[in-house]
């Protein structure tokens, strides 16, 4: 049997790939490459020692779901694919909306209708708006989004628990990530943002091999220890690792269940190029800039239902992500191009 990996291409996507063929599944990917590139599953293919099978093509369309599930075993399904630039979902909610939602409604349709009800779910710790206190955990009540991708993130855990409650057979695996960063160790497989990155570490990465001049910081005067915001960073392969876990949950008959990934320490923005200083040894200068919209001072998570449940922790501390998020940046200045 096989798990479909759709959004396999991309960031978390690929990483996860190479845990999962690590693990011994056998991974079919389905990817428009709409924000990826297929070089990260050629990539995947010479860490693990074997070959991913690719599918070029859309969740939104029917047509090459049900050949997939024609052509192969699938018994559960990882679902990464998705927009989520938060800026650019406010200018494009129609697109936004269209592709997760829409396109979330047709793979799950065609997914019971060819008797497969396992999904495990790419959410965010965004689904919190603004949490009345840190660290937060599953029970913390949901908030209010500041933009489209983030209720599309909000809608799609409602439209999936309201399936799964309806239909017990299935077992559906809401993840909210915090904030993932770091590469795989090898250095050749890592985080490959279009064109000017949005969020911290690439941006540093990016400072760092001097494509950018310098780091705006977004504001030094939240309510927090040195002013800047603070988050929860992940590795990308900590998150990877916990997706193999949560497979095994719904290989237990998981029925509905949401976890939290972070590693429940939060690190503000200063923290980061202080970090990332120490680990590469490459200064990142910076200034001061004016708040960013739609941001918050603190999130971090309470992960301990992860660690519960799935006997999973996030392993590596900030020194790792810097390291090997620098060690991408520095063997590949231009992603995969
Ligand atoms: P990514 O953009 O690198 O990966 C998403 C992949 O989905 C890309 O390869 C893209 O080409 C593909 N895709 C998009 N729409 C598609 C469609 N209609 N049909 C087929 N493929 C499509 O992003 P990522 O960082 O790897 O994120 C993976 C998932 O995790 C996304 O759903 C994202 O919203 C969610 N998430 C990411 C973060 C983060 O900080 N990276 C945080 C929380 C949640
Ligand atoms: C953002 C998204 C969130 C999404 C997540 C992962 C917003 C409001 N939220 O989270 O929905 O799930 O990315 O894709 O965009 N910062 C700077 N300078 C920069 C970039 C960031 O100071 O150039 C600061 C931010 O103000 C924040 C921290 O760094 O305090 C982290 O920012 P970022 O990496 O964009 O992640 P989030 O904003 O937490």
């Amino acid at each position: 049997m096989a798990v479909l990996v759709t959004g396999g291409a991309g960031f978390i996507g690929s990483h996860t790939c190479v845990e999962l063929q690590n693990a011994g599944y056998d991974v079919v990917v389905l990817d428009n490459l709409s924000n990826s590139s297929e070089k990260s599953l050629e990539r995947v293919a010479k860490i693990t020692g074997k070959e991913v099978k690719f599918y070029k093509g859309d969740i939104l369309d029917r047509d090459i779901l049900q050949k997939i599930f024609d052509n192969e075993k699938i018994d559960s399904c990882i679902h990464f694919a998705g927009l989520k630039a938060v800026g650019e979902s406010v200018k494009k909610p129609w697109e936004y909306y269209n592709n997760n939602i829409t396109g979330t409604l047709t793979l799950v349709d065609v997914m019971r209708k060819n008797g497969c009800k396992n999904i495990i779910f790419s959410s965010s710790s965004t689904v919190y708006g603004t949490p009345e206190k840190v660290p937060v955990t599953e029970k913390t009540p949901k908030g209010t989004c500041t933009n489209p991708y983030g209720w599309t993130k909000s809608m799609l855990e409602q439209i999936l628990s309201d399936i799964q409650f309806a239909d017990p057979e299935w077992n559906v695996i809401l993840l909210r990530y915090f904030n993932p960063i770091g590469a795989h160790k090898s250095g050749t497989m890592g985080e490959d943002p279009n064109g000017i990155p949005n969020n911290l570490m690439p941006y540093i990465t990016q400072v760092a091999v001097g494509k950018l001049p310098e780091l705006g910081v977004f504001g030094d005067d939240y309510d927090t220890p040195d002013g800047t915001g603070v988050r929860d960073y992940i590795h990308v392969v900590d998150l990877a690792v916990g997706h193999v876990k949560a497979l095994k949950k719904i290989e237990e008959k998981a029925g509905l269940k949401i976890y939290n990934l972070g590693t429940g320490v939060g690190y503000s923005v200063l923290d980061i190029v202080k970090n990332f200083e120490e680990a590469t040894g490459v200064k990142i200068p910076y200034s001061i800039k004016p708040r960013r919209d739609g941001d918050i001072a603190e999130n971090y998570a309470d992960a301990s239902l992860a660690k519960e449940e799935l006997g999973w922790v996030a392993e590596n501390g900030i020194k790792e992500m810097c390291e090997d998020s620098w060690r991408w940046q520095k063997n590949n200045p231009n992603g995969y191009n």
